[in-house]
Formats: C-alpha cells, sequence, structure tokens
C-alpha cells in the first residue's frame, strides 16, 4: 500500500473511521429532502416547503460546521481542485492507494457542486415564494380558500409566478433536476471509490467501521 498522503503535515492523516454527527445528519437529512422534494411532493406544496426551509437549515448549519467544526470537517481539510482530482483518478488507476485528511479530491467537488446547486435550489424557491416561511405559507393558503385574495404575495396562487416571471421557476426546476443527476454520479463515485481505495467510505458516514485502517 503506498505511503499516506501527509496533507501538509508532519503525521499521517487518515479520514475519519465515523464522521462527527453534524456532517452525518446534515448529509443523510439533505439526501433525503432532495429526494422527496424532488421527486415524490408537490412543487409548491405545504411538505414541499417545510422540507424546502429543513435543507436549507442543515446546509446553513453545514456551512457554518465547515468553519467551526472537527478538523476533517472543515473546508480548509478539503480545497476544491480539478488537478488534484485528476491525479487522484490517475493514481487510483495506476493502483496507489492514497490517504486523505477529509474527502478526496474527486468526493470534493462533487460536495462543492452539491451544495452549490442546492444554494440555487433554495433561493430560487425563497424568490418564488417571496421568502414566505411554511407557516406564512399556509395561512395564505387557507385566506385564499376562503376568497380573501388580497393576502398573495406572489402573482398566483401556487407561486410559481414572482415578479421575476418564470425564471426562478425554471431554473428551480433545471438546478433541481441537476441534483438528482450529481447524486446517481455521487453514489456511482462512491461505489467505485470504495473499491479502487480498498476501504468502506460508507460505513464512516453511517455508524463507523469495526475495521481500523492502516
Ligand atoms: C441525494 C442524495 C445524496 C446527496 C445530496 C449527497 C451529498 C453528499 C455530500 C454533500 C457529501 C459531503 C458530506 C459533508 O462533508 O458534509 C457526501 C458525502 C458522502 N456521501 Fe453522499 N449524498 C447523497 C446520497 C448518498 C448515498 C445514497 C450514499 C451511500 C451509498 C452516500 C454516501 C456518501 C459517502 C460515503 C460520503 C463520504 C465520502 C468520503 O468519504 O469522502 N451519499 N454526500
Ligand atoms: C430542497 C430541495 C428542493 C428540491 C429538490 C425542489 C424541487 C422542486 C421541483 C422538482 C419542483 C417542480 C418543478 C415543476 O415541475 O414546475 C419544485 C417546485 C416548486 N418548489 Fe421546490 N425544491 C426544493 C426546495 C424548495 C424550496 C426551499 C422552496 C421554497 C422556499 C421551494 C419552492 C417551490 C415552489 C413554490 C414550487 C412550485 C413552482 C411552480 O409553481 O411550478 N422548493 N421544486
Amino acid at each position: 500500500m503506498a505511503a499516506p498522503r501527509t496533507s501538509g503535515r508532519q503525521t499521517p492523516i487518515a479520514p475519519p473511521d465515523l464522521w462527527d454527527p453534524v456532517v452525518r445528519i446534515s448529509h443523510w437529512g439533505l439526501a433525503f429532502i432532495i429526494v422527496m422534494n424532488a421527486l415524490l411532493t408537490e412543487g409548491g406544496s405545504q411538505w414541499h416547503l417545510w422540507l424546502g426551509w429543513i435543507g436549507m437549515a442543515l446546509l446553513l448549519l453545514r456551512l457554518v460546521w465547515g468553519v467551526l467544526g472537527p478538523v476533517e470537517a472543515r473546508f480548509s481539510a478539503f480545497p476544491p481542485s480539478p488537478r488534484a482530482a485528476l491525479s487522484h483518478m490517475r493514481g487510483l488507476v495506476s493502483g496507489r492507494v492514497p490517504h486523505y485528511p477529509s474527502h478526496n479530491p474527486a468526493g470534493t467537488l462533487m460536495v462543492y457542486a452539491f451544495w452549490a446547486t442546492l444554494a440555487v435550489v433554495i433561493g430560487t424557491g425563497l424568490v418564488m415564494t417571496g421568502g414566505q416561511t411554511p407557516m406564512q405559507a399556509a395561512r395564505e393558503d387557507a385566506a385564499v380558500a376562503s376568497g380573501d385574495w388580497s393576502v398573495l404575495v406572489t402573482d398566483d396562487e401556487d407561486g410559481g409566478e414572482s415578479r421575476f416571471g418564470k425564471v426562478p421557476q425554471e431554473v428551480h426546476e433545471v438546478a433541481a433536476n441537476l441534483l438528482l443527476i450529481l447524486a446517481a454520479l455521487h453514489i456511482a463515485g462512491v461505489a467505485v471509490e470504495s473499491r479502487a481505495m480498498r476501504r468502506n467510505l460508507v460505513a464512516p458516514m453511517l455508524t463507523g467501521s469495526k475495521r481500523r485502517r492502516g
């Protein structure tokens, strides 16, 4: 096995055997919410807004954790670098098995792509709904149902037409679909990398791996 990378430090650092609870909760929470909102809830419905807002809170929590969290969860432990990603993949093909202190450089690009795309989805969602909380949207729905249209924040009843026209709606939908494509690539990437790096990457994101790496 190749010598572990030192990542600029004196002692080699391996990625965690178990990601901390904030990383795990935000990971599985966001994965659940993205799948639910992209495939199962009705766009703009109460459920959709609730899940969207919880997703926004989880994303913000994870971003704060990227500054304040443990070393391996910090942005500084996984800087985005397409060159490092390429050299990582070339290394794997030639049988080198490097260690990284956090996500590997290829996974890192995917992580930032997820967060950026999710921010676009949430941002356009907020524009469409005029920044209404799910509670405000529920009150608005109730008022409209009783015939009081004066409470409407957006131009039509499903929030689809904001003062920016249909653009936010279209961007929201395209970015939501992109999230699903990224998720499929990510799951395939995790499987391929686990095999190539000869370590179970999924276990640390669940309950931890029993076998310690050398
Ligand atoms: C919509 C679904 C998913 C999304 C949006 C997603 C997103 C992410 C993100 C943002 C990270 C970085 C975590 C962090 O640092 O906070 C990550 C890491 C990870 N995800 Fe997912 N994920 C999804 C589904 C899955 C599934 C189904 C699996 C398991 C098969 C999985 C396995 C992993 C693993 C193992 C890592 C850590 C990789 C490493 O060790 O570097 N993910 N994912
Ligand atoms: C968390 C990730 C999210 C995903 C994956 C997602 C996905 C989607 C999808 C696929 C649609 C249907 C698009 C169409 O067929 O027209 C939709 C519609 C909608 N979403 Fe989201 N969404 C998310 C978050 C949010 C958030 C945070 C908000 C608001 C704060 C929001 C508000 C809306 C609204 C108002 C619609 C209805 C648009 C219309 O009138 O057609 N979404 N969303």
